[in-house]
């Protein structure tokens, strides 16, 4: 079989045996759909950014960001590597579909490396949100035969290393100069 012919089929695999969309029940008693991320949720990532806490901002991107660069904006919304792939959490909020949480794994083919991230909307932490997120997040890894997922973090971020410990992986932390790198392995 050729390369190209064989990456389809497991293109195709990883599209069947993915779980579309799931429901979660949060601490707070709300019910939250989770799904892809799709093309058109470039509007309401930037809406989730301007309801984030410039601490959470602070967490997510280890510096402070007004708004989202249009290049990093397509790249959380369209998936040309099968590799890479990005979950919402959304509520209906005003009428209108609202992304509360997004959790993103982003693959690198060169490097043979993939870096994971999320963010939870202030108001909706401490609700399990980010355990489930990073829970379907990792199902997700672990379907596309990723087996180490990476991020940066600040050293004091003491939240996304208890949820970490919480999904039960394995995970290496490694200090650096005021931050610290983790590695999750799947
Ligand atoms: C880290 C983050 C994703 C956690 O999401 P969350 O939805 O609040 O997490 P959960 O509600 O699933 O928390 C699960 C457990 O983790 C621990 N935890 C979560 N946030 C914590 C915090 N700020 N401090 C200490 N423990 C924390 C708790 O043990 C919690 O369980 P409990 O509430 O029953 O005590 C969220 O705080 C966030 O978006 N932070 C800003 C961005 C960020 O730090 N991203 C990580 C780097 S990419």
């Amino acid at each position: 079989m050729e390369d190209g012919e064989s990456d389809m089929l497991t293109a195709a695999k990883i599209l069947d045996s993915a779980p579309r969309e799931s429901g979660v029940v949060l601490k707070n008693g709300k019910t939250v759909r989770v799904r892809p991320v799709v093309q058109t949720d470039k509007a309401r990532i930037v809406d989730l950014l301007g309801k984030l806490s410039p601490d959470s901002i602070y967490r997510r991107f280890l510096r402070p960001v007004d708004t989202l660069p249009e290049e990093f904006l397509f790249q959380l919304t369209h998936f040309d590597d099968q590799k890479s792939y990005a979950l919402a959490a959304v509520i209906c909020e005003a009428g209108k579909e609202a992304l509360i949480a997004v959790a993103r794994l982003c693959h690198d083919p060169l490097e043979e490396t993939t870096d994971f991230a999320i963010v939870v909307r202030d108001d909706w932490q401490r609700c399990g949100l980010g355990e489930f997120m990073l829970r379907e997040l990792f199902k997700a890894g672990r379907q596309r035969n990723l087996t180490i997922l990476s991020s940066v973090i600040d050293s004091s971020n003491r939240g996304i290393k208890q949820v970490l410990r919480k999904t039960g992986c394995r995970v290496r932390y490694v200090h650096e100069k005021g931050a610290t790198k983790i590695d999750v392995f799947l």
